[in-house]
């Protein structure tokens, strides 16, 4: 039996690129785009299959775990994300801005977790969650887009919270983990790694995780990151 990812936020950029890392290493993939008429791209990788998910819409998040229940997850990895314009910071964001960033960085994705723990393989499954070195506390600040890098603190303070209420005897192992600064419409063309490269490099923390259990906030080469 093949492994089985579900992949969130996967229309383009790195969630597409996780998509085609694990496939190509023979995973059975299931990846969610929030509109599929514009996801030609994954449509032409084979022998997926492709669900419907706004990760804000709680409604939606609940339909896609019924339709996806009996199947075991051996990862899921929650790759959605927004970055708002780059200056947002507390001074500039209208509260719009504010709530659109939280919500989709930070409290979806636990709601998201929280609601499809039960279908990860409870002794060797991994739950992965992209954060970003710019969330932070220690070395975030400066870097720049400081809004975006305190809803990326938020999600990780979230996550050691859903992590702490795991409890001792789950099998479970999380990731937060930073893609390194990779081109995509979010990372912009300057950035120094090609999504593919990024890619590998998550897909093999991950496999590398399994089984390890607990909480690592790591990048793409599997270097310990500072809180
Ligand atoms: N690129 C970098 O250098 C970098 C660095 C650190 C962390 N990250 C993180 O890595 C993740 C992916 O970034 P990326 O660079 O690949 O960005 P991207 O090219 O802008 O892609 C973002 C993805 O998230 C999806 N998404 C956004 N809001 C969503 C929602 N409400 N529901 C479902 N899907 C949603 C988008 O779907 P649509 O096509 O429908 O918009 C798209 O598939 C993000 O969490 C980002 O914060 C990126």
């Amino acid at each position: 039996m093949p492994n089985t990812v579900l992949i969130i936020g996967a229309s383009r950029g790195l969630g597409l690129g996780l998509v085609e890392q694990f496939s190509r290493d023979g995973w059975q993939v299931i990846a969610t785009v929030r509109d599929p008429q514009r996801a030609e791209e994954l449509k032409a990788v084979e022998d997926i299959r492709i669900e419907t998910l706004d990760i804000d819409d709680a409604a939606s998040v609940d339909a896609l775990a019924q339709r996806l229940s009996g199947i075991t997850l051996d990862v899921l990895y929650i790759n959605a994300g927004i970055s708002g314009s780059r200056t947002l910071s507390a001074d500039t964001a209208t509260d719009e801005d504010v709530r659109r960033l939280f919500v989709t960085n930070a409290i979806a994705p636990v709601r998201l977790a929280q609601r499809m723990r039960a279908l990860v393989d409870p002794r060797m499954g991994v739950i992965t969650f992209m954060s970003s070195i710019m969330g932070s506390v220690e070395t975030g600040p400066g870097m720049g887009m400081p809004l975006y890098g305190a809803s990326k603190a938020a999600l990780n303070h979230l996550t050691r919270t859903f992590v702490a209420e795991l409890g001792e005897d789950t099998g479970l192992t999380v990731l937060s983990m930073h893609p390194g600064w990779v081109k995509t419409d979010m990372g912009g063309a300057e950035a120094p790694l090609d999504i593919e490269t990024s890619c590998r490099g998550m897909v093999e923390q991950v496999k590398r995780a399994a089984g390890q259990r607990g909480h690592r906030f790591i990048d793409y080469q599997g270097e310990a990151l500072p809180w």
